[in-house]
């Protein structure tokens, strides 16, 4: 057993609205609180307007809030967006950067990604650093580079650095499809990710990193992926929107 964080961690999304994000967080409070035995962190992404109310309503429990995304630029005119300094004013534990829909709807580049992370991490907010390659890119064997570019963006942290930075490996083709990657697929990857790292800083900060797994993951096959020995948990997506799944998810390390 490594010394790792385990963590389950809920990304919302465009789901919920404010009364039903509120019920949804109640209910997964009250289950961590009653249920979760084990020392798994927990840590949850609902929508941008829903983050100061959720906060607030969090306190003083186990569970953790980040958003979901944030601006590269320190502040200025960018209709719309949300800067790094707006979440940490907010209290924000968590962002998460790079998430696959953002590449693929919102032209999110490694370089983009690059500067969200060394804004969000001067400002003191944790990234959860999101990379995963596409069917067609795995079909042609890419994937391993795919993965290697996209790491690209943490090149120029520091070690010290590297403790806040939490990577979720996510293959598109898994995320909402209901095709999980097998447990040996996904952790064939994790693998090569703590390489990829070991080379980027060294063994110390490779070995140190939590590497989420996410794409289908549900309560049924949490445990298999849990099991593995480079698998440090799930960034979840439909499931996290259930408090039985979501939990259940959690309390399967
Ligand atoms: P699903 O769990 O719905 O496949 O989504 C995964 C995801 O994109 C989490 O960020």
């Amino acid at each position: 057993m490594n010394n790792r964080r385990k963590i389950a961690a809920g990304n919302w999304k465009m789901h919920k609205t404010l009364l039903e994000g509120q019920g949804l967080a109640h209910e997964i409070r009250t289950m961590a609180e009653t249920e979760l035995m084990n020392n798994a962190e927990i840590i949850i992404f609902p929508p941008f307007i829903h983050l100061v109310t959720l906060k607030k309503q969090l306190e003083g429990s186990p569970i953790q809030i980040g958003a979901q995304n944030m601006n590269q630029h320190e502040q200025g005119a960018y209709t719309g967006e949300i800067s790094a300094a707006m979440l940490s004013s907010i209290g924000m534990n968590y962002v998460l950067i790079g998430h696959s829909e953002r590449r693929q709807y919102y032209n999110e580049t490694n370089d983009s990604c690059a500067s969200k992370i060394n804004v969000a991490l001067a400002k003191g907010l944790q990234v959860v650093y999101c990379i995963g390659e596409t069917l067609e890119e795995r079909n042609d064997t890419k994937h391993f580079t795919v993965i290697e570019n996209q790491l690209e963006a943490l090149k120029g942290l520091s070690s010290s650095e590297m403790k806040s930075v939490v990577l979720a490996y996510e293959p598109v083709w898994a995320i909402g499809t209901g095709v999980t990657a097998s447990a040996e697929q996904a952790n064939e990857m994790h693998q090569h990710i703590r390489n990829v790292v070991s080379t980027l800083f060294n063994n110390e900060v490779a070995e140190g990193v939590s590497i989420l797994y996410g794409g289908s993951v549900k309560p049924d096959n949490a445990k298999g992926l849990f099991g593995m020995s480079d698998i440090d948990g799930a960034l979840i997506g439909g499931a996290a929107l259930s408090s039985r799944d979501f939990i259940d998810i959690a309390k399967s390390f």
